[in-house]
């Protein structure tokens, strides 16, 4: 069957500063993911960190050029806030670091690439984070809104879309919550603070914005779990997903799209002892400056049941109290970073996107399959035939076009990533791009079967595939 996309539907990439850039220049001006790294090298695959990454502080030019080759309308980059700014306490500028985004933007400009910023994909500055903790704190709150106001000053009318955040939940929940990444703490109150933090932010963010009358829209990017009961006839089944998605889903959603905090979520972090510390004028803050738009990030869903064991009495709380992971019999997965592969849940998140988020603007700022040992998958001329991937990103668009067919706000795609990058522990074992990072070949660049289909998408605006119906025949 033809499936047809709007002409103005955005199809682009997304990346990040610490995934792409590389150290040069940065003469020791570690961010969070930085530190991250050097506090234990040996936990990422191979010992492969930001140091390099894809080097594309030196290759920023040809691989724009690149990008264009693979039909990208648009790409988010992050800033990287340790480089951007020399002084963090007057947030002055660093000329040289901010001289390489402006090239950066308008190179992307001139090229027809619509560039977009992010301004944290975790790359709080390290001193910082020493000094006055992370986003628990009310004065790193402060320091990232003067640097947020110094990136709007420098790209207003370059830039049509600026994000506060790129999944804010991630470092309080896996570094301070469930203990997986450094500094490998279990405190859900700590977790819960930097969430508020993290919150907060995006509020003062969005409304110096709005003071600052800066050009374009403002948005935050969430990974808001898309959450399934194993039974909605068990009743253990349905409570675990309701606790679930206080955390997982509503925590980000509610307070920076409704401007408040769930009810229930408020009363069960008492319960535990977990709940935050605020100011009610804070409060009225984030009631008063939702987002624009929002940028959803979808990987899996999360599939969960009733908890069946007790937890011990002095273990500390985590919401796992309430469920566990449901793991079902017959999902399809992605054998290589184990995460199962649902692309009706695009859908279901739209229909609840649209029904209970007041129908917000709304894209999918990222979307990807990591794949490990691609280079089995290469042809005689050495391109890596990537029909799984082509084949991932039709059957979450078709899904996308239905929700949109519907009546659903959403404005475009973008794809996780253009170009193989690295992430914490994992590193370039699970390869997403439509480019190949050749490793062994410093690091040469290869565009693959994906990235010539992507540009094909991206002109025609149109492509084929089956049915809903024969896909889940
Ligand atoms: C997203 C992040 O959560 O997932 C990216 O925004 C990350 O930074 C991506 O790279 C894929 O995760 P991973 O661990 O498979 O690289």
């Amino acid at each position: 069957m033809e499936y047809k996309l709007p002409q103005n539907f955005i199809l682009g990439a997304a990346t990040s500063a610490w995934q792409a850039e590389g150290w040069t220049d940065k003469n020791g001006r570690d961010n969070f993911v930085d530190m991250m790294y050097k506090a234990a090298p040996e936990r990422w695959n191979n010992g492969i960190g930001p140091t390099i990454a894809d080097d594309f502080y030196n290759k920023w030019s040809e691989d724009i050029d690149l990008m264009k080759k693979t039909g990208l309308s648009a790409i988010r980059i992050s800033i990287d806030w340790s480089r951007f700014i020399d002084n963090y306490e007057n947030a002055t500028i660093n000329e040289k670091g901010a001289q390489f985004y402006d090239n950066v933007i308008d190179k992307l400009n001139n090229i027809g690439i619509m560039p977009m910023i992010c301004l944290e994909h975790w790359e709080l500055p390290k001193v910082l984070y020493d000094k006055y903790g992370g986003y628990d704190s009310l004065k790193i709150v402060d320091l990232y809104v003067k640097y947020a106001k110094k990136v709007f000053e420098r790209y207003n009318g370059k830039v049509k879309y600026f994000w506060t955040f790129n999944e804010p939940i991630v470092i309080p929940q896996l570094c301070f919550m469930d203990g997986f990444w450094y500094p490998y703490k279990t405190d859900t109150k700590l977790a819960m603070q930097w969430i508020y933090g993290k919150i907060l932010a995006n509020a003062k963010v969005v409304a110096a914005f709005k003071e600052m009358n800066i050009t374009g829209k403002i948005g935050i990017i969430l990974n808001p779990s898309v959450i399934y009961s194993r039974s909605e006839l068990n009743e253990n089944d349905k409570k675990a997903k309701e606790v679930a998605d206080l955390f997982y889903w509503k925590s980000f959603m509610d307070p920076c799209i409704k401007g408040q905090f769930p009810k229930e979520l408020i009363d069960l972090l008492k319960k535990e002892n977990c709940m935050f510390e605020y100011k009610e004028e804070d409060l009225a803050i984030i009631k008063n400056n939702t987002i624009d738009i929002l940028g959803f990030n979808y990987y899996q869903p999360m599939r969960v049941m009733g908890q069946r064991f007790k937890p011990a009495e002095n273990m500390s709380f985590h919401p796992t109290k309430y469920f566990e992971e449901y793991d079902m019999p017959g999902k399809k997965i992605n054998p290589y970073r184990g995460w199962e592969i649902y692309p009706k849940a695009l859908y279901d998140a739209a229909m609840r996107i649209k029904n209970e988020y007041n129908n917000i603007e709304w894209m999918v700022t990222e979307s990807g399959m990591g794949v490990e040992g691609e280079e089995k998958y290469k042809n005689e001329d050495g391109v890596i035939q990537d029909d799984y991937r082509i084949d991932f990103y039709k059957e979450h668009l078709v899904w996308l076009l239905k929700a949109m067919a519907e009546g659903s706000n959403c404005k475009g795609y973008m794809v996780w990533n253009w170009l193989d990058n690295i992430s914490p522990v994992n590193s370039l074992k699970n390869r997403y791009g439509l480019v190949e990072l050749d490793l062994k070949n410093n690091r040469k660049r290869r565009i693959k079967k994906s990235g010539y289909w992507f540009n094909k998408l991206e002109n025609e605006k149109t492509f084929h595939y089956k049915t809903i119906d024969q896909e889940y025949k």
